[in-house]
């Protein structure tokens, strides 16, 4: 079927061209997972990388986190940008200790309610240290999505993106949901790139419509003027 040949093709490119030795991968812990998506949501992996290492080597638990004092963590984000993710990150993890027995909830809500998390950093910390079944939809899936199903209209519209969500819901393989959130961030990240994108290497050209339809380089559609 259509909606199995999305995440078939993309985990079969991914064993072969994805990520897999990023140093949140291993050990793949909820509180790893939550902190790289955080430092990642504005950041790029190669930035990310060192300070990632040099975070988790001093406060290697969500409890130490909670329990740090906020100059320490301000001083291991230095650098990184956006500070509010800091606060947020040391906000969300006091209320885990106090509410969640010092771990971070697996559920959906519940994640979603803590301060720097939205509904696609939860779904991408839940699918990865989890498996759990759910979609995620940042800037690089929505280009995907733009391109492969020929959505036009600015994705960050409510009414696209309620599309895309549903999209996104459709192409959700049964197992290797973890492997999945990556290889969708990948093949952002390398093959459909904003601009120039290598659509001969895309293990989707087969069924992208902006591909066969000639209009990759118009999607997605610009914020409206
Ligand atoms: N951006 C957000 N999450 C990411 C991840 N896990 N890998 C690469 N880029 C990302
Ligand atoms: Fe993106 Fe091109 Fe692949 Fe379509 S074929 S998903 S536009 S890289």
């Amino acid at each position: 079927a259509e909606t199995e040949a999305f995440a078939t093709r993309l985990l079969r490119w991914f064993d072969r061209n994805g990520r897999h030795d990023l140093p949140w991968q291993h050990p793949r812990t909820p509180y790893r997972v939550w902190l790289s998506e955080i430092m990642l949501q504005q950041t790029q992996v190669k930035t990310v990388i060192p300070y990632f290492e040099r975070f988790v080597a001093a406060l290697p638990t969500l409890p130490a986190l909670a329990a740090a004092a906020q100059d320490e963590v301000m001083a291991l984000w230095s650098g990184l940008g956006y500070y509010a993710r800091a606060r947020n990150l040391q906000a969300a993890a006091q209320r885990c200790v106090e509410r969640h027995d010092g771990e971070l909830p697996r559920d959906l809500n519940a994640l979603t309610g803590l301060p720097g998390i939205g509904r696609s950093t939860a779904a991408a910390i839940l699918s990865q240290a989890w498996g759990d079944r759910h979609a995620i939809l940042d800037g690089n899936v929505k280009r995907v999505l733009c391109r492969y199903h020929d959505i036009a209209g600015h994705p960050g519209l409510p009414a696209v993106e309620k599309q895309l969500w549903t999209h996104a819901e459709s192409h959700l393989p049964d197992a290797r949901m973890a492997d999945y959130t990556q290889a969708q961030m990948d093949l952002g990240a390398t093959l459909c790139t904003r601009s120039d994108p290598a659509c001969v290497l895309c293990p989707l050209q087969d069924n992208c419509v902006a591909r066969r339809e000639g209009r990759v380089a118009e999607l997605p559609t610009a914020r409206p003027g």
